[in-house]
């Protein structure tokens, strides 16, 4: 039998964006202020997102990237269209939570923020471009945050199912693929970006993420419930932080450190895929002496309610080692990971591993044996456009065209089901880890620099025309 060498008839090919990095107007139209509008660049950036340095209002002394953003609340026609002109299929955003209830604990919504989803939602369909929407994306209400604590409160998964209910019912027929928490494992790394939380001195923060976790896992299982009831043909996503990580050596205690590392990350998947607590995590729970805090129904509503699909991001893929005295570290999607001699890496240090990309598939598909979608996937580098405004982003193409290889083989050889393909910051936008404009990713170049300076101007990159190509033939041509 011959081969299958291309991608799937309606491969959902298209770009990822997130309300946090790119909307700006954080005060327009009753917006309420969210975690992200308290996240300054630079020093402070990385204190604040882990929850070690409380940050609950602006001040004069920092700049906060994502009150303007890319202002993509002003620009959203200009883009969606260049989004058209790519081909897209699909297009990732998420919602800003404080745009629809400004509080998060309301009565009612606010009808203006309703309104601006709308007609980004008209715009996409406008094109054909389907909307693939990320429920919260880094992003509580502040107001949450400073009366209940955020996620530490099973109160949220109240509050969440009233957006969920809300979201649901109004965007029903424009609206059919959703995710309910963008990266999920991400609380374990940066508890303030991931789920709202300040840890007072001396608490057991293990403890405190534990619990916020077992909320948002039951929030998204309500969510799973109640997309069930409003549309059965929703299709609801979990997303994670994803890449496999190896060990450093073929030593069993390496095997053992990297197949430990793969399970805190897993652990909030296996329960939104498989509907249960694993052992592991059971375990892990005894031996740290933490109590998850569960009532009556939680189990049963965890099993009821898994999700359809499972969503990923993938940059680059880890290291691990058992032995401490081997700490070459170098930067990843937030991960501390160790350096892997057989990889080059971006300026920002992620390594770069297409075939990694096609490990992580094949284990995920291996594990869950549920359709997959890559939400998530890019290099972030420093752009110099030339006197005309154009950038030649050949490291870009390279980037992205091995790891469209790796998917097709994962595909097409080992028959990993993949629902689509959405590359991270398909416009410019504020990296999530430094609050930069200057760590790009998109094939769409935005004229603002890390301070705030510039035109906002929208430019096309080489890879814009690249990218439309490879759309427009399914995959056959990557050149
Ligand atoms: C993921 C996030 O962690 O990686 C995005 O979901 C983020 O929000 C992306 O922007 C890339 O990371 P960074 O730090 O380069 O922006």
């Amino acid at each position: 039998m011959e081969k299958i060498k291309g991608f799937p008839e309606g491969f959902l090919w298209g770009g990822a964006t997130a309300a946090n990095q790119c909307e700006g107007g954080y005060l327009e139209g009753n917006k309420g202020l969210s975690t992200v509008d308290v996240i300054p660049a630079g020093k402070d950036r990385l204190p604040v997102m882990k929850g070690k340095m409380k940050m609950l209002n602006c001040d004069k002394e920092h700049y906060y990237p994502s009150h303007e953003a890319i202002d993509f609340y002003h620009y959203f026609e200009e883009d969606i269209a260049l989004f058209a002109e790519m081909g897209f299929k699909t297009f990732r955003l998420s919602l800003s939570w404080a745009r629809i209830f400004p509080n998060g604990d309301d009565e009612t919504p606010n009808e203006e923020g309703l309104k601006f989803y709308d007609r980004v939602f008209d715009e996409c369909h406008r094109y054909g471009i389907e909307p693939l929407v990320t429920i919260t994306h880094f992003d509580v209400p502040m107001h949450l945050v400073k009366t209940i604590g955020s996620w530490r409160s099973r109160k949220m998964v109240d509050y969440y199912e009233r957006l969920c209910e809300v979201i649901f019912e109004r965007y029903k027929d424009k609206v059919k693929y959703w995710l309910t928490f963008n990266e999920i494992n991400m609380l374990l790394h940066l508890p303030f970006i991931g789920a709202g939380l300040v840890f007072e001195e001396g608490e057991n923060e293990e403890a405190v993420k534990y619990q916020a976790a077992h909320h948002q896992l039951l929030a998204s299982a309500k969510a799973t419930e109640i997309a069930r009831r409003i549309n059965p043909e929703f299709k609801i996503g979990c997303m994670l932080a994803g890449a496999s990580t190896y060990p450093n050596t073929c030593a069993p205690e390496d095997v053992w450190k990297a197949m430990t590392r793969d399970r805190d990350n897993y652990f909030f998947i296996d329960v939104q895929s498989r509907g249960e607590y694993p052992n592991y995590a059971k375990k892990m729970f005894e031996r740290l002496n933490i109590n998850i805090r569960m009532e009556q129904g939680d189990e049963e509503l965890l099993r009821n309610n898994t999700v359809d699909f499972v969503s990923f991001s993938y940059y680059a893929s880890r290291l691990a080692s058992a032995d401490p005295k081997v700490n070459s570290q170098t930067s990843g999607n937030v991960f501390p990971t160790l350096r892997n001699p057989y990889l080059k890496a971006s300026e920002w240090g992620w390594q770069i591993d297409p075939l990694g990309l096609r490990i992580t598939l094949n284990a995920l598909y291996d594990r869950y044996q549920k359709p997959l979608f890559i939400v998530e996937n890019g290099l972030g580098a420093v752009d110099t456009p030339d006197e005309k405004d154009y950038v030649e982003d050949d490291y870009r193409i390279d980037y992205l065209r091995a790891h469209v290889e790796a998917i097709r083989d994962a595909i097409n050889e080992d028959g990993v089901e993949l629902m689509g393909y959405t590359t991270w910051g398909c416009v410019d936008l504020v990296s999530a880890s430094t609050g930069e404009m200057k760590k790009r990713y998109g094939f769409i170049y935005v004229d603002k620099d890390n301070e705030g300076n510039g035109t906002l101007k929208r430019t096309l990159k080489k890879s814009f025309y690249w990218y439309k190509k490879v759309i427009e033939t399914n995959g056959k041509d990557l050149e």
